[in-house]
C-alpha cells in the first residue's frame, strides 16, 4: 500500500495504473476510519483493479469550529486497517494541498442542497463539493463509493458531478450499524458510556415506525419519532423529515412518492448523530 500526501505523486502513480489499463475506485474518507468506511473500501476492492482511499479533514464543510477541532484523528491506525483491507492507495494531504489558495467557488445545487443539512448546517454542503470535485480532480476515479448514513451528501455529489460533467460512477452504500442498530460514525467515541448506551433509541425508533406505515399518516409518523425520542432526557431532536428520496422535497402523504426516506439527526449531548430508514 502506497501512502502519498501530494496530489502530482497520487497523480503520477495512478497514471502508471490506467496506462497499465487497471480501473480506479475511490473512498473519500475523513479518517478515524471504522467498520462503516472499512465496507465501503470493501465494495471498491471488489469492483475496481485499484482501490484509493483519502483521508483528509475538510475543513470547509464544518460550520461549527468545536465540531472541527474535536473531529477525532487517527491517521496512523487508520492506515494499518486499509492496508490489512487490501487498499492500494492511500492519499493524506495536509491542508495547503488541497488549498493552496481560498476556495471561492458557490455551488447551487437547488433544493438538494437547502433542506435538511443545508439549513441546519449552512455552508456545509458548498464545503463538502468543494472538496469532492478537487478530490475527483487529484484521482480520476471510475467508480466512487458513498455511505448512505449520509443520505443527502450521496445526493449532492451526484448533482455535482452531473454539472461539472465528470464521468465518475457514484455507488451508493448500505448503512453499518452496531449490534445494537446505532449507525457507525467517527463521533460515536464522543459519547459518554451513558449516551452511547441511549443512542440506539434512534434506530430503533426509526425502525419500529416503519410498522406502521402506510396506516398511520405522515404527520402522525413524524410526531411519533420525535416524541420518542425527545422523551429520552439526554436526546434532542434537531429535525426528523420524511422526504422523497429522490428530490429530498419533504412529502405529506405517502403516496406522493414511491421512494420515501426519512431523515434525522439527533442531539446526543453535544454530539450531533445523523440517520435514516427506507419506509
Ligand atoms: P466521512 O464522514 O469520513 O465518511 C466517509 C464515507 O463513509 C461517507 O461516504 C459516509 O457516508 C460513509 N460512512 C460513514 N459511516 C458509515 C456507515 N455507518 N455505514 C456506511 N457508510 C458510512 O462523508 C465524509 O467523510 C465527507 O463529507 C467526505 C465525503 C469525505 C468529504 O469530505
Amino acid at each position: 500500500m502506497k501512502i502519498v500526501n501530494s496530489i502530482e505523486k497520487l497523480k503520477t502513480g495512478l497514471a502508471q495504473e490506467k496506462r497499465e489499463g487497471r480501473s480506479i475506485g475511490f473512498v473519500p474518507t475523513m479518517g478515524a476510519l471504522h467498520d462503516g468506511h472499512l465496507s465501503l473500501v470493501k465494495q471498491c476492492i471488489e469492483g475496481n483493479d485499484v482501490c484509493v482511499v483519502s483521508i483528509f479533514v475538510n475543513p470547509t464543510q464544518f460550520n461549527d469550529k468545536n465540531d472541527l477541532a474535536t473531529y477525532p484523528r487517527t491517521l496512523e491506525s487508520d492506515c494499518a486497517l486499509l492496508e490489512k483491507a487490501g487498499c492500494d492507495y492511500v492519499f493524506t494531504p495536509p491542508e495547503a494541498e488541497m488549498y493552496p489558495v481560498p476556495d471561492t467557488r458557490r455551488f447551487d445545487f437547488g433544493t438538494l442542497s437547502e433542506v435538511m443539512e443545508g439549513a441546519y448546517r449552512p455552508g456545509h454542503f458548498n464545503g463538502v463539493a468543494q472538496i469532492v470535485s478537487k478530490l475527483f480532480d487529484a484521482v480520476e476515479p471510475d467508480r466512487a463509493y458513498f455511505g448512505e448514513k449520509d443520505f443527502q451528501q450521496i445526493a449532492v455529489v451526484r448533482a455535482m458531478t452531473k454539472q461539472l460533467e465528470l464521468a465518475v460512477q457514484i455507488v451508493a452504500c448500505p448503512i453499518l450499524r452496531e449490534e445494537d442498530g446505532l449507525a457507525m460514525s467517527s463521533r460515536n467515541v464522543r459519547l459518554t458510556p451513558g449516551q452511547r448506551q441511549k443512542a440506539p433509541l434512534i434506530a430503533r425508533t426509526l425502525k419500529e415506525s416503519t410498522n406502521f406505515v402506510p396506516g398511520k399518516s405522515v404527520k402522525e409518523i413524524v410526531g411519533h419519532v420525535v416524541h420518542t425520542i425527545n422523551n429520552e432526557p439526554q436526546m434532542r431532536v434537531e429535525y426528523f423529515e420524511i422526504v422523497d428520496g429522490n428530490t429530498l422535497e419533504p412529502i405529506e402523504n405517502w403516496a406522493d412518492t414511491t421512494y420515501p426516506v426519512g431523515c434525522i439527526v439527533v442531539y446526543c449531548g453535544d454530539v450531533r448523530l445523523i440517520d435514516n430508514i427506507k419506509y
